[in-house]
């Protein structure tokens, strides 16, 4: 499928691109009765208490509730990063229990783009270093596309801080490189932890803008957990999260960022 991602906010590169969104349409993230036990010494937390869901290729799904409500840690099992205590996680099809370490390792960094709520950017290399090494380990045979970079360092208004390593950034600047760092592979499925947790108003809706292009322009699976109403809005379905539970489902407006901001729109163009 090819696909135009227009500009940069130069006004001057088009983009072809190829769509990531499979054939099929059966759940591209399966997640069954999913529970998470921490220990800490004779202390236990339960994280997660039986979580179902399913997500269809190129949803965009928001993630909400309150601290502690577990929802890192599902963003956590649903990326491989951490095993379930109980439940199940199919991504294509493909259930993480059945994968040995090394494929678990694979399948993540062939098809998932992850922004960490803490960022987890490399403290000794430079913004564009970290955003390199995560196209490196992705194993795309192709080189990285510079003139995309280019694009995402626009839009997300990092351009002129790629050679400064994470501790000269602030932490939006080092907010919006994770969030680079996790599209330069242009993976089918984005989870997203708070992305717009440190950002002011024109920042956010940048991120935002970005990610909701990126899923409608690539069909790009997109789960992003969030405390912004607002930034929930554009989801085509928002998860409501209490105490390790979904409590609630509801559709999402879609609409937040497209019609809204002008400074989005204005970054954008
Ligand atoms: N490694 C861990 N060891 C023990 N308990 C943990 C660990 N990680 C998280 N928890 C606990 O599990 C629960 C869920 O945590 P989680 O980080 O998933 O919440 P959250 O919804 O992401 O919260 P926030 O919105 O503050 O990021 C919390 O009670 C937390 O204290
Ligand atoms: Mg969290």
């Amino acid at each position: 499928m090819q696909l135009y991602f227009k500009g940069s906010s130069r006004g001057s590169a088009a983009f072809t691109i190829q769509g990531v969104q499979p054939e099929n349409s059966s759940p591209i993230i399966l997640a069954e009765n999913l529970t998470k036990v921490y220990s800490a010494g004779r202390v236990q937390v339960q994280a997660l208490r039986g979580v179902s869901f399913a997500v269809e290729p190129g949803e965009f799904v928001a993630i909400v509730g309150p601290s502690g409500s577990g929802k890192s840690t599902l963003f956590y099992l649903l990326g491989g990063l951490t095993r379930a205590t109980s439940g199940r996680i199919l991504i294509d099809g493909i259930d993480f229990a059945s994968l040995s370490d090394a494929e678990r390792t694979r399948l993540r960094k062939h098809r998932i783009g992850f922004v960490f709520q803490r960022f987890n950017l490399l403290p000794t290399l430079s913004a564009m270093g970290n955003i390199e090494i995560a196209y490196e380990v992705s194993g795309r045979k192709e080189p990285m596309d510079r003139a995309y970079l280019d694009h995402l360092g626009d839009i997300l208004s990092i351009r002129g801080r790629l050679k400064h390593r994470p501790s000269e950034l602030s932490g939006g600047e080092q907010q919006r490189v994770a969030i680079a760092r996790a599209l330069i592979t242009r993976p089918a499925i984005v989870l997203a932890d708070e992305p717009t947790g440190n950002l002011d108003s024109k920042n956010s809706d940048a991120v935002l803008h970005m990610l909701q292009r990126s899923n409608q322009e690539l069909g790009q699976t997109t789960l992003m957990i969030t405390h912004n109403p607002e930034a929930a809005s554009i989801a085509g379905r928002i998860l409501y999260m209490r105490d390790g539970e979904i409590v609630r489902i509801e559709t999402g407006s879609r609409s937040g960022v497209e019609k809204a901001p002008a400074s989005a729109s204005a970054a954008a163009v």
